[in-house]
């Protein structure tokens, strides 16, 4: 088999960030997706439907040239959220869900809830924004890890996403047991084990391209690379299995979500290295080349791709195609993006090294 054509897929997890990195990173994805879901961790967090509506304006004249992609934005579920408005934005569809962060817990999530007790128990402004969502039918994605236990004692990174869903997942659900949350970015057996029991219409999971492609040996081979760091952290090769595992089964609450969130090489490089892998450059490939090594490059990549995402956040998937060709290639460049008239940064895209020899080498295309 030399291509395989599919339906166009849909990205349900992606930073975009803003300004000129908006410009530089938002046109890789509509590229390759017809519709992508936009997280709404900026500087300030998105948190208004009016602030959602501009900043699908800015997305839309980053990706002018790809005129029929979709933006959607999540607003960013804080302390202070006013209900009204976000039941509005979520109604007239400026908002397409909202976004819990464990405060402290991940990049830019200064402004995530304090007390994530206070989801699950009732009267409190949290839980009726969880409420609002509900009535409002639509998602509630969530960051599925916490910094600190219920008893306060801090977690380790490494057990925050299994102690997310031995004891705070279930509490999310019985409170709220008409609500519809998204868990991002899987990582550990423990969430694949929850959503295996658990998992259906009102239950869905998103995987990322990187904690398909790596467990966290990689992000110490030969060093620290902060390439590979991002939160929730790659885990031991077993965790790894597991999300393979899930994906193989074809389920219909397990769908792509890349996760990319570029930062430049002076925050990835420099003495507290920033959490985040970008991928955007070649989400689809990237997909591709797990299914192809370690599944099998058929309808269980379509449906994880193009078909599982949209149905659960309630879209038709696409019924253009587009086609990946095998064509082995190798991450090549660095992107140099302008910050202002006379300076360019730069980001390491995923697979990129300063060693020829060492660049990830992909077999598919997408043309
Ligand atoms: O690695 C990550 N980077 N995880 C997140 O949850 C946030 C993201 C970012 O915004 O950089
Ligand atoms: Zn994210």
């Amino acid at each position: 088999m030399n291509t395989f054509t599919f339906q166009r897929p849909f990205e349900s997890h992606v930073h975009g960030r803003d300004g000129h990195l908006l410009q530089a990173v938002a046109p890789l994805t509509a590229r390759q997706f017809w519709g992508a879901i936009f997280e709404p961790n900026l500087k300030p967090p998105i948190t208004t439907g009016k602030q959602a509506r501009v900043y699908i304006e800015r997305i839309k004249a980053a990706t002018a040239e790809y005129p029929d992609f979709q933006a959607f934005v999540l607003g960013y579920l804080t302390d202070s959220l006013d209900v009204e408005d976000l039941y509005e934005s979520l109604l007239d569809g400026s908002l397409l869900g909202v976004k819990f962060y464990p405060r402290g817990a991940t990049t830019n999530s200064d402004s995530g809830i304090e007390d994530v007790r206070s989801l699950y128990t009732s009267g409190t402004k949290q839980f009726d924004c969880i409420n609002a969502v509900v009535a409002a039918d639509k998602v509630i994605q969530l960051h599925c890890e916490l910094n600190f236990r219920l008893d306060g004692s801090e977690l380790d990174p490494y057990d925050k996403e299994g102690y997310f869903f031995a004891e705070i997942m279930p509490r999310l659900q019985e409170a709220h047991p008409n609500a519809k949350f998204s868990c991002e970015h899987l990582t550990t057996a423990e969430a694949v084990h929850y959503m295996l029991k658990n998992g259906g219409p009102n239950l869905g999971c998103s995987i990322t391209a990187h904690h398909l492609l790596h467990d966290r040996r990689d992000m110490f081979r030969g060093g620290l690379r902060p390439d590979l760091f991002c939160l929730p952290v790659l885990k031991r090769y077993e965790h790894w299995e597991a999300l393979i595992a899930l994906v193989s089964g074809n389920h219909s609450f397990v769908y792509a979500g890349t996760d990319s969130a570029p930062h430049d090489r002076r925050t990835k490089e420099s003495d507290c290295c920033s959490g985040g892998v970008f991928t955007a450059h070649a989400a689809i490939e990237f997909y591709a080349e797990v299914f192809y090594r370690h599944l099998h490059l058929g309808p269980g990549f379509e449906n994880f791709v193009s078909v599982h995402g949209p149905k659960f956040y309630g879209f038709e998937p696409s019924d253009e195609s587009c086609t990946l060709v095998r064509n082995p290639w190798t991450v090549d460049d660095e992107l140099h993006y302008s910050i202002n008239s006379d300076g360019v940064d730069s980001i390491r895209p995923h697979g990129y090294s300063k060693n020829p020899e060492e660049r990830m080498k992909l077999t598919w295309k997408l043309v």
